[in-house]
């Protein structure tokens, strides 16, 4: 994305429950290195909070009104921190928790969600988030009703079979009990209530891309959906296909040889006929799902990357040589695109130091305070947000010999 930082965009995704929107959101928003906004998560945290304060959940019987429904809203004041898959949604500084993930926090989140003050308060405080970050903002008015002029707005469907069966695994992997025939009743209760309900009511936006998950895969409705926000005009970093598939390592594998690794090599590229491709080893760390790394002030990288932010960082972790009938390696290594940008914030500056001197030195973190002090103004800090990543691998069989 050009410039993706100076002017705040946002991506709306809409759509009925389980049709796999948080999944794909959370997952364009890491590749766009921007914010993910789960407004559903609102909705819930603010149903389990008025639950809380009227003492279970009868209160949907009889919401309070006016001003006193005003002030037990206003009890709840969100923020977002970290972006990507690393975002967390935050209500009066507290993470919102897993216990909002309930069937019974989705279907109070149902029936507070009919209510036009509920509504109105959050249509607030998502607008407010919205100014602030650039986001992928996920939910069932996104583009009809909050972000009317969002850069571009996806519109996800799938049958309430497909849906159910979805959940239904999910729920397996979390180790909860569930029955697939009261699960697809409890989805077709909830489309209805969210369809019919004569405020913002479930519909896709005119201008949304309408995009049928029924039968495809994850991969390739993200893939249709990256197609839509390529569509926008924004650069999109290079797409890498991978020509041995079979070597290609997932997103959270990639992460993690990230957040592992030691150092890496930094491509920039300079413009003009004349100009050298230019790849520098570098010192890092990963904080809040992005890179960070310094520098001097000055120089030939501070000079390309302020007329070219456009990046490549690439890191390899363990590789070795071995002899297993002919000779070869085993290897693993990642390779991100994405823009680097300086970091202005002087309270973010210091805690990617501080994160760098932990990261290299742990024994002497006790002097990195002193230190950063002293050299914060003499040093530029430069963050990267992923827009697109590939980690490869190939891994030793056992019995080869080594080298
Ligand atoms: O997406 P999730 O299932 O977490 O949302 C819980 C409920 O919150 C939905 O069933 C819907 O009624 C409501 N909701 C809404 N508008 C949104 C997000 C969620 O009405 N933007």
């Amino acid at each position: 994305m050009s410039a993706p930082f100076s002017a705040p965009f946002i991506i709306t995704i809409d759509g009925p429950a389980g049709v796999g929107k948080s999944t794909l959101a959370r997952r364009l928003a890491e590749a766009l290195g921007v914010a993910y906004l789960d407004t559903g998560a609102m909705f819930r945290t603010l149903a389990l909070h008025m639950a809380q304060r009227l003492g279970g959940a009868h209160f949907l019987e009889a919401l309070p009104q006016g001003p006193a429904l005003q002030s037990l809203l206003e009890e709840c004041l969100f923020a977002l921190q970290g972006a990507g898959a690393q975002t967390t949604l935050l209500c009066n500084g507290e993470p919102v928790g897993d216990a909002i993930r309930s069937e019974e926090a989705g279907m109070m989140a149902s029936r507070i969600a009919k209510n036009p003050q509920v509504r109105d308060f959050l249509k607030q405080a998502q607008q407010g988030l919205g100014l602030r970050f650039s986001l992928v903002a996920e939910g069932r008015d996104m583009g009809t009703v909050v972000f009317p002029g969002a850069l571009c707005k996806i519109f996800l469907d799938a049958v309430p079979e497909v849906r159910a069966e979805r959940r239904f695994k999910q729920l397996q992997e979390l180790g909860e009990a569930a029955a697939l025939e009261s699960l697809i009743r409890q989805i077709r209760e909830r489309d209805h209530e969210d369809r019919n309900r004569p405020i913002a009511p479930l519909r896709p936006a005119v201008d949304a891309h309408i995009i049928d998950s029924s039968h495809h895969s994850i991969d390739q409705v993200f893939e249709a959906i990256m197609e839509a926000a390529r569509q926008t005009g924004r650069d999109a970093p290079p797409s890498c296909p991978m020509r041995r598939k079979d070597r290609a390592l997932s997103h959270e594998e990639s992460q993690v040889l990230l957040e592992r690794g030691k150092y890496g090599v930094l491509a920039l590229a300079e413009a003009g006929p004349e100009a050298w491709p230019y790849g520098l080893p570098l010192s890092y760390v990963l904080m809040d799902g992005a890179v960070y790394f310094h520098s001097a002030l000055e120089g030939r990288k501070v000079r390309v990357l302020a007329e070219n932010p456009r990046v490549c960082f690439t890191v390899v972790g363990d590789a070795e040589a071995f002899y297993e009938r002919n000779f070869t390696t085993s290897y693993e290594s990642v390779m991100l695109f994405g823009h680097a940008v300086l970091v202005e914030d002087a309270e973010e500056k210091y805690r990617a130091l501080f994160r760098l001197a932990e990261k290299y030195l742990p024994e002497h973190r006790d002097k990195a305070e002193g230190d950063i002090r002293q050299s914060l103004a003499r040093t530029a800090v430069y963050r990267i947000f992923p827009e697109a990543v590939t980690g490869k691998a190939k891994r030793r069989k056992k019995g080869a010999k080594a080298l």
